[in-house]
């Protein structure tokens, strides 16, 4: 049987805490100004003490089974895009599966920093299309604040915690009519691993390590890494992208966000952007920022979206599906 992996249901968590560009201005060498200038960052939550990431996963994932009108028992298949896991293992995929009571199928992570959500969602589309696994939990879950060094003013005022989940199913290509999954498109370029990492891991240092990055090393590869990405996906699946509805990009930076636009011509109102308000959560920022247009009544069933990241790695990539 011919079937077609639609999302049947979007959940997004934030911490409760929010940490304001004032309050980050009080701990190291920055303003106010100069964060929403140069990043269109406001503000980001951040995990309580003792919240961790499955936590957020957890939450996220229930938001959204309940959006697709699903129990855990539904669920065969659990994929968590994470680059700040509870433990090193097991899986934060397997904590989650207990914590929703679900025990049926496979989990595991998926490690691409902040494209990690679109290697996700292609990678569970592959296992529905496959026909062994019938409904998945694909979930981008961070708590990135755990990575951070407080005193690096060039890279503590850019991230924030939160989790983001989609519900994802095969259905036959009637009962879909048109909806789910078109296509994705996934890059890795390791020759820049410098641009943007974590200084520690069990193998090389068994520290955590926190997050280094030459932000406009980083700056100047996005915009046509991300819009060739766009393009391609767009352009595979014989689709003029400026018929696209939605763009929901990975959250980075607003700066990039405007250069895509303005690269690929497209409509800054056609953006959804979540930037302000939380910062870069990275796996978590694209299904945190789609919630979000699904929630305010943005992205409605048919609409077609498409979906774009970029992060350590560097990894690349964009997916395009009809919501
Ligand atoms: N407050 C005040 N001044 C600052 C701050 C700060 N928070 N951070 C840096 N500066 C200073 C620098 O020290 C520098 O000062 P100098 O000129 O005296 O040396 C000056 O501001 C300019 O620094 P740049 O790094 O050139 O600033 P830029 O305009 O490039 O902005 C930023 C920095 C926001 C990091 C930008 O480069 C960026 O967004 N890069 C891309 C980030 C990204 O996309 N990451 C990928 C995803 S994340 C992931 O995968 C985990």
């Amino acid at each position: 049987m011919s079937t077609k992996s639609v999302i049947t249901g979007c959940g997004a968590y934030l911490p409760q805490k929010i940490l304001t560009n004032d309050d980050l201005a009080k701990i190291v060498d920055t303003s106010d100004e100069w964060i929403r200038e140069r990043t269109g960052i406001r503000e980001r939550h951040i995990a309580e003490e003792g919240e961790k990431t499955s936590d957020l996963a957890t939450k996220a994932a229930q938001a959204a089974l309940e959006a697709a009108g699903c129990e855990p028992g539904d669920i065969d298949l659990i994929i968590v895009a994470t680059a700040t896991p509870d433990l090193t293992f097991p899986s934060t995929a397997a904590i989650v599966q207990a914590k929703l009571g679900a025990a049926a199928g496979a989990a595991f992570d998926m490690q691409a920093v902040c494209t990690g959500f679109i290697y996700a969602l292609s990678t569970a589309e592959k296992f529905l299309a496959a026909g062994q696994h019938k409904r998945a939990l694909v979930i981008g879950a961070e708590t990135f604040s755990r990575i951070l060094d407080w005193t690096d003013r060039t890279t503590c005022v850019l991230f924030g915690d939160g989790a983001g989940a989609f519900v994802m199913e095969a259905q036959d290509r009637k009962t879909a009519r048109g909806r789910g999954y078109i296509n994705s498109y996934l890059r890795c370029d390791g020759r820049l691993v410098d641009l943007l990492y974590v200084d520690g891991g069990v193998s090389a240092t068994q520290t955590t390590g926190h997050l280094r990055m030459q932000g406009n090393k980083v700056f100047r590869e996005a915009v046509a890494r991300i819009s060739q990405a766009m393009e391609w996906v767009a352009t595979d699946a014989g689709i003029d992208i400026h018929t696209v509805d939605w763009f929901v990009p990975h959250q980075a930076n607003e700066r990039i966000l405007k250069g895509v636009v303005k690269k690929l011509d497209l409509r800054p109102e056609q953006v959804i952007s979540t930037i302000a308000h939380q910062g870069n959560t990275s796996a978590a920022s694209i299904p945190l920022a789609y919630c979000q247009g699904v929630a305010d009544g943005r992205i409605k069933q048919g609409d077609l979206v498409l979906l774009e990241g970029m992060g350590g790695g560097l990894t690349w990539g964009a997916a395009l599906l009809r919501a």
